[in-house]
């Protein structure tokens, strides 16, 4: 880390100036994607420019990853919900590079949603094939709320693909976004020659390596003689035509559209054979966010605030099975987070000191001494920390939370051992608190089973493992056979003023905020049609100051 910033003058340590250094310094970003479409590799070409990669082995080999499912699980299960799920930080040229990575499997998604809130910048991966997928829809809508800039990488150009043009109105089109290609293609797939630098307009041609091996980048001006010997004349015409068209359309690269989330610069490679990834990597550190301002109680703290301060946006328990420890993990928001330092738990009002904070790089863990806004440190949880919980030294200050997102499986959680209540209780309540799974109830208090909501089946497994491994308790599941939540925006007031409503139960969540539940989306049109004035919200307002309910 960026330990070897000088100290200077002030009380803690840390000059305006090196702090404004360090903030310059520093992007952060995290990618989405539909699972395959080359998250894995790409990150590890990633960190190879970064020289992280021989390091610490961060990522997982994909051999590794796809192993048989049951495998995986096992490990996944055994390790929490989401080894994957970690922070990768590396230094490139003069950058420092956050790359909060998300899990793979999609039942995760929830803990994506959650690194989002953490995030500054988005990598949207598309394969060149199959274009937007369900997954990055879905991710995608979690950056427009937050109105991240979203850069596009249209991966696997080596292999047979759509139409470059209908990938970019495909993202006009669905997803409301500007596209704004920074490189053209040059044919594709087995005719997949390079690409042309729209700015520069300069050709990088894409040498076929072996499978796996990098791909040699040699750079041609367009109007190069040599240009015609290398690539065949009809290849060519059509990309500087398709390339005059886009000129034609007339869109610009329009910086602060693109941090407003309305345009996203588009780069077409291939991260199997590292074509496009470094021209990719500088055009990002080139026209991201630096670490940005975020909003909290008072209005926007900025991250050149002397004081430290910064927000809790996931925990996660027994990463290290040996230690059966539960880690929270910190977004710095502003000022200069050191070693030993005490900061006040907004939340509780404690103080508390942060004797051993941790530096994760995928797997592998250091003690960090110093972090800086946009980077993110690991900190042990005795149980203290929430998400959404703010740390901060100085004058109080109280970052928004993290909202809580539409579940799409419902089922009861049963315990068939009276006996083993407490454990039950413990157990559902801490990894509610984890963030594990939501938990919502029967509004008819003398049902006491509490419901587990997740975005995926494998979400409940772990669950469920995790209470019989951890908590000693064995429970049984009974799907509810609902796909649908929304929260009633208004309340139970809003709700009993449409009187009754059919097709749907209604359940309240850890608020105690009526939640509707639909067997599918038809049934909540209907409800929709039929009650136009009841507000219904697919993501659940932050509820700040007041302690949730428990089992
Ligand atoms: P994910 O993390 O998004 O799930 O995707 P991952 O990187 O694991 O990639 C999914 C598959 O796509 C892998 O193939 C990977 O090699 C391949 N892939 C990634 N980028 C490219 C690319 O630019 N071009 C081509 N042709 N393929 C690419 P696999 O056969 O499933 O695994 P493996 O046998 O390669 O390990």
């Amino acid at each position: 880390m960026s330990a070897n910033l000088n100290s200077a003058s002030k009380a803690d340590g840390t000059s305006v100036e090196e702090l404004a250094q360090a903030v310059d310094r520093r992007r952060n970003f995290a990618i989405i994607s539909h699972p395959d479409a080359g998250k894995t590799t790409l990150t590890e070409k990633l960190l190879l420019y970064g020289g992280a990669i021989q390091q610490a082995g961060a990522v997982k080999a994909r051999g590794e990853q796809r192993k048989v499912t049951s495998d995986w699980m096992e490990l996944e299960k055994q390790r929490g919900i989401s080894i994957t799920s970690t922070v990768l930080q590396f230094d490139y040229g003069p950058n420092t590079i956050n790359l909060l990575d998300t899990p793979g499997h999609q039942d995760f998604s929830e803990d994506t949603y959650r690194t989002l809130a953490a995030a500054d910048n988005a990598v949207m991966l598309e394969d060149a094939a199959k274009g937007l997928e369900p997954q990055t829809r879905k991710l995608f809508e979690v950056c427009r709320m937050r109105e991240i800039p979203i850069f596009t990488f249209i991966n696997k150009m080596d292999r047979p693909g759509r139409e470059p043009l209908s990938l970019l109105d495909e993202i006009e089109a669905e997803l409301g976004l500007t596209p704004w290609a920074v490189n053209w293609p040059i044919g594709s797939g087995e005719q997949f020659r390079g690409v042309i630098d729209r700015r520069t307009r300069r050709v990088i041609l894409f040498s076929r390596a072996e499978r796996g091996r990098q791909s040699e980048e040699q750079v041609l001006a367009l109007d190069d003689p040599k240009l015609k010997e290398l690539v065949e004349d009809d290849l060519l015409e059509q990309a500087v035509e398709e390339m005059d068209l886009l000129e034609a359309a007339g869109a610009e690269l329009d910086l602060e559209m693109v941090h407003a989330g309305e345009l996203t610069p588009v780069f077409f490679g291939s991260a199997m054979t590292n074509f496009g990834v470094r021209p990719f990597l500088d055009a990002f550190l080139e026209m991201a966010q630096r670490p940005i301002a975020r909003s909290g109680s008072e209005g926007p703290i900025d991250p050149l605030r002397p004081d430290f301060s910064g927000f809790v946006f996931k925990l996660q328990a027994n990463m290290d099975p040996r230690h059966r420890d539960r880690v929270a993990f910190v977004r710095v928001c502003s000022g200069r987070f050191e070693k030993d330092m005490n900061v006040r738990h907004a939340r509780t009002g404690k103080t508390i000191r942060l004797s051993r904070p941790q530096k994760l790089f995928g797997q592998e863990r250091a003690v960090v001494e110093d972090a800086y806004p946009g980077d993110v440190i690991g900190l042990n949880n005795p149980g203290m920390f929430a998400i959404g919980d703010t740390l901060y030294t100085g004058t109080k200050v109280e970052f928004e939370g993290i909202p809580c997102f539409s579940p799409e499986i419902f089922s009861w959680l049963r315990n068939p051992n009276p006996s083993a209540f407490k454990n039950f209780r413990k157990g559902v309540n801490e990894l509610r608190e984890e963030g594990a799974v939501q938990i919502l109830y029967d509004t008819d208090q003398s049902r006491r089973d509490p419901i587990l909501a997740a975005v995926g089946q494998l979400q409940l497994e772990v669950v469920q493992h995790r209470l019989e491994n951890e908590y000693g308790v064995e429970t049984r599941l009974e799907p509810l056979g609902y796909q649908v939540a929304r929260w009633v925006n208004g309340g139970w007031a809003a709700l009993d003023k449409v009187g009754r409503i059919f097709n749907c139960k209604t359940v309240q969540d850890a608020w105690s905020r009526p939640v509707l539940l639909f067997k599918n989306t038809w049934n909540l049109n209907q409800l929709q049609e039929e009650h136009v004035d009841l507000e219904l919200s697919s993501v659940a307002p932050v509820v700040s100051g007041v302690e949730p309910i428990s089992l």
